[in-house]
């Protein structure tokens, strides 16, 4: 078998062109949905992703301001700025990039943001509204990997569903959203004994690490679908996922790419759920 690729690229570009419509819409009522996206320090990997970020809102015609300071902010002078953000009318969306440095606590940061402009879906009303099944945002990866599943027509009650890391933005978010939708999920993390025995067993396999060729084919189910949530410089200098791409394309029936996967769809969810801000402003 060889796996069908799942185009993240296209699939976000559709998200976006919904976004556009909508945010046009808005801008007629008199909203401009606008978002704050806030970077700290010099780290590269995330100056892409901000720029991103940035050129994504632009480009569906909201409103998007970057704030970047040095490594030095104090965390009293960031908690500050997220203050004035969470009284601003203009932004409907506050995003602060991780990670942070050392010296700020991040904890702190994400509860200082209002759940209501809380687009990443970090802070802790927003994780509770999603473990009680009444979520106001949606973490973008994990929900991105949602729309993935749905625009695949992937059945997900009653799948078997394996979710590999255990993170706040993603691991634990995303079993829970498998888990609503009708699947029965195990969260694996970095300590479970043979995880292959349990990744191949399962329909779905969501990996999100941060460890290149944590995956390999011998590790999945012939036909199953394989989603990769993580971004790795491989040794060449390339972007890779946490799967070995080669081997496990000759067992998955779907695999989404890495770059071209689940990326392209964060960055998507993201306008989704600032508009959705905006939107709440209106009723
Ligand atoms: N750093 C890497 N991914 C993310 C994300 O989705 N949100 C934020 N705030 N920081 C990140």
């Amino acid at each position: 078998m060889t796996a069908r690729i799942i185009d993240g690229v296209a699939l976000a570009e559709k998200i976006k062109e919904e976004v556009s419509v909508r945010t046009a819409k808005l801008i007629q009522q008199g909203i401009k949905p606008g978002l704050a996206v806030i970077l700290v320090g010099a780290d590269p990997a995330s100056q892409v992703y901000v720029r991103n970020k940035a050129a994504a809102c632009q480009k569906a015609g909201l409103h998007s301001i970057v704030e970047q300071y040095g490594e030095g902010l104090s965390e009293a002078d960031l908690l500050a700025r997220i203050d004035a953000l969470n009284n601003d009318p203009a932004i409907h969306g506050i995003l602060v990039q991780m990670p942070l440095p050392k010296h700020i606590n991040a904890h702190r940061v994400i509860e200082a943001i209002a759940a209501r402009k809380d687009v990443d879906g970090f802070h802790v009303s927003n994780a509770g509204l999603l473990m009680t099944g009444a979520p106001l945002f949606i973490p973008c990866t994990p929900y991105g990997v949602m729309k993935m599943l749905e625009s695949e027509q992937v059945v997900i009650r009653g799948a078997v569903a394996v979710v590999v890391g255990a993170s706040n933005t993603v691991g634990k978010p995303m079993a829970l959203l498998l888990q609503a939708a009708g699947a029965t999920v195990t969260i694996c993390n970095s300590k479970t004994r043979d995880l292959g025995w349990h990744t191949r067993h399962a329909d779905i396999v969501v990996i999100a690490t941060g460890r290149p060729s944590m995956i390999t084919g011998d590790m999945i189910k012939s036909g199953a679908v394989v989603i990769d949530v993580g971004i790795n410089r491989g040794a060449d200098g390339k972007l890779c996922g946490d799967a070995d791409f080669q081997s496990v394309q000759q067992v998955a029936g779907a695999l989404s790419p890495v770059p071209g996967g689940v990326g392209p769809m964060t960055i998507a969810m993201l306008l989704v759920n600032t508009i959705e801000a905006a939107e709440r402003t209106l009723a």
